[in-house]
């Protein structure tokens, strides 16, 4: 007769065998592959001892191909929950020892019902992929697989955070589950996304390409903007997800948690008075800035590879969790293109979502000109931005720190689109557009009608000077109280720290609908 001890036996002999995955062989190829495996990961990003696995004991239900003979328990994928600095998420890891990652029906169901317990619990979840795709033993009920996945990313966006690693293969429409999530993390060397590889592009184009050029971390965090984080190893990438994590509230209708700060709100930073060169065309690095006015200076910079002319990410301002939208004036002038405006309003409407304030630092010239950039849609992309901003209710804060011309002034959270509190340093240039454009329009058939160079250029110059006299500067804006006050650059820390604590009950409302239709 089988004793409980004999049955107890039993239990933990199927969990040792169940925590080898694919076995030793695979496991050491893994290693061998410079990754880790699903479980190992999990480890890493879990806090100690807080791991609770489910449905260990699953195998795949597919008889072709002699496939009833391989079995594997957990069959390619380890799910469960645990905490992250204390707090609740829900965690999917593709196991690359078992079949490849690749995903059957059985694994399918296992990834469904951690999304389904995290959007039950409110709490987010974590993608760890790894995997070859499809199970190609099972066909439809693995392309079936995929679409319960996409429907539950789709679902629970903008409810629970969703974030993704890519640590190894993700391939065909396996990339489309993480491209639902909100942040994707890549790993250099090992990871890649692409919808056809290699193969089929030189079949079907004739285009020579390496995986690595064709769908690398590298591709893909500079060219692309699929990745928003790409990093030198899988545990530079864990304590991205932990770090992003402390950002973020657990799901939309909580507030994103607050911590003590002891950095004092209303600390001077005497440099900001002089860090605006004189000379308008002359670039300086807008992170210097944010550093400045953060707590502790730290500032976990998104998409840093990817539209480098606007910088986006995250910090906190007296314990609070801030999104940061700023024009980089160290990259072509701060212009806002196609890829700058599809970047920040992504990151605004997430900012959105969960209920983090949004601060915006402006120094931008205005819209990219040009063919290549209306072939390519900057009105639609631009118009993302600007909805984003528009249709946001979170607490905004503008600070403008030089230019803030045309269409972009409007589209950087201006006081018509609700910015909340808009400030402006003495610096602020707000026009329709710079000088010498302007004076072209307005005086080009009179300067044309100047007899030698030296009587235009003077004629310009003093046109110039009678322009900026007017415009290059905030009063304009603030005349008309579209700048609610003009602030001493040393002092913006405190001045937006107390504009965000008067508006942490701020509650705004837009009208009902089933939902809006931001122009994709
Ligand atoms: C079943 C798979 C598999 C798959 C890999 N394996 N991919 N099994 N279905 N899709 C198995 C291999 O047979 C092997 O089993 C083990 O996983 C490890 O694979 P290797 O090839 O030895 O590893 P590696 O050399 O690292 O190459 C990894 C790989 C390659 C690049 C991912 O395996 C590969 O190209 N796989 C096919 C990728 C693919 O085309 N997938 C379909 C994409 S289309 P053993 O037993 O030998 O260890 C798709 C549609 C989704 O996914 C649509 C959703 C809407």
């Amino acid at each position: 007769m089988t004793t409980i001890q004999d049955k107890i036996k039993q239990l933990i002999d199927l969990r040792v065998q169940a925590k080898l995955g694919g076995g030793e062989k695979r496991i050491d190829a893994q290693h061998q592959k410079g990754k880790q495996t699903a479980r190992e990961r999990i480890e890493m990003l879990l806090d100690d001892g807080s791991f609770e696995e489910y449905d260990m004991f699953v195998t795949h239900r597919c008889t072709n191909f002699d496939m009833d003979k391989t079995k594997f328990l957990g069959d390619g994928v380890v799910t469960g929950q645990g905490t992250i600095d204390g707090r609740l998420v829900f965690v999917f890891a593709q196991d690359f020892t078992v079949f490849g990652g690749a995903l059957s029906e059985t694994l399918a169901l296992k990834i469904c019902k951690v999304m389904d317990k995290a959007l039950i619990a409110g709490a987010p979840v974590i993608g760890l992929n790894d995997s070859g795709g499809a199970r190609i033993q099972e066909g439809v009920t693995s392309l079936a697989g995929y679409a319960d996945i996409f429907e539950r990313n789709i679902l629970a966006s903008g409810v629970i955070p969703q974030i993704s690693a890519i640590f190894g293969p993700c391939a065909g429409g396996a990339v489309y589950s993480p491209a639902l999530t909100d942040f994707i993390i890549m790993a250099e060397n090992t990871s890649y996304m692409f919808v056809t590889g290699p193969k089929v592009v030189k079949t079907v184009t004739g285009e020579d390409i390496t995986t690595e050029d064709l769908g690398g971390a590298g591709v893909h965090s500079s060219k692309s903007g699929v990745s928003h984080f790409r990093v030198e190893t899988e545990e530079e990438g864990i304590l991205i997800i932990r770090k992003l994590l402390s950002y973020l509230p657990s799901n939309n209708l909580e507030d994103a948690p607050i911590i003590k700060s002891t950095d004092p709100i209303n600390r001077l930073e005497d440099k900001l008075n002089s860090i605006i060169p004189d000379n308008p065309n002359q670039p300086y690095n807008v992170i210097e800035i944010i550093e400045s006015i953060v707590d502790y200076g730290e500032f976990l910079e998104i998409h840093r590879h990817f539209a480098k002319n606007i910088v986006v990410g995250f910090c906190r301002m007296d314990g609070q969790p801030v999104g940061v939208i700023a024009n980089q004036p160290n990259f072509l002038a701060g212009v806002l293109d196609i890829n700058a405006s599809r970047k920040a309003a992504r990151f605004v409407r997430f900012c959105d979502c969960f209920n983090i304030p949004i601060l915006t630092l402006v120094d931008v010239p205005g819209f990219l000109p040009g063919s290549s950039q209306e072939y390519g849609g900057i009105i639609i992309h631009g118009a993302k931005l600007l909805f984003a901003y528009g249709e946001a209710t979170v607490p905004k804060v503008t600070v403008t720190l030089r230019k803030s011309y045309g269409g972009a002034h409007d589209v950087m959270s201006c006081k018509q689109l609700r910015g909340d509190n808009n400030y402006a340093w003495p610096s602020a240039q707000i026009a329709v557009m710079g000088a010498s454009g302007a004076i072209e329009v307005l005086r080009g058939k009179e300067i044309e009608k100047l007899p030698s160079d030296e009587e235009k250029a003077k004629f310009i110059a003093d046109k110039v000077e009678e322009y900026n006299e007017t415009f290059a500067n905030p009063y304009q804006a603030a005349a008309f109280g579209y700048i609610d006050d003009v602030i001493e650059p040393r002092n913006t820390r405190f001045r937006v720290i107390r504009a965000f604590n008067s508006l942490r009950t701020k509650k705004v409302v837009n009208p009902p609908k089933k939902h809006s239709n931001i122009p994709l």
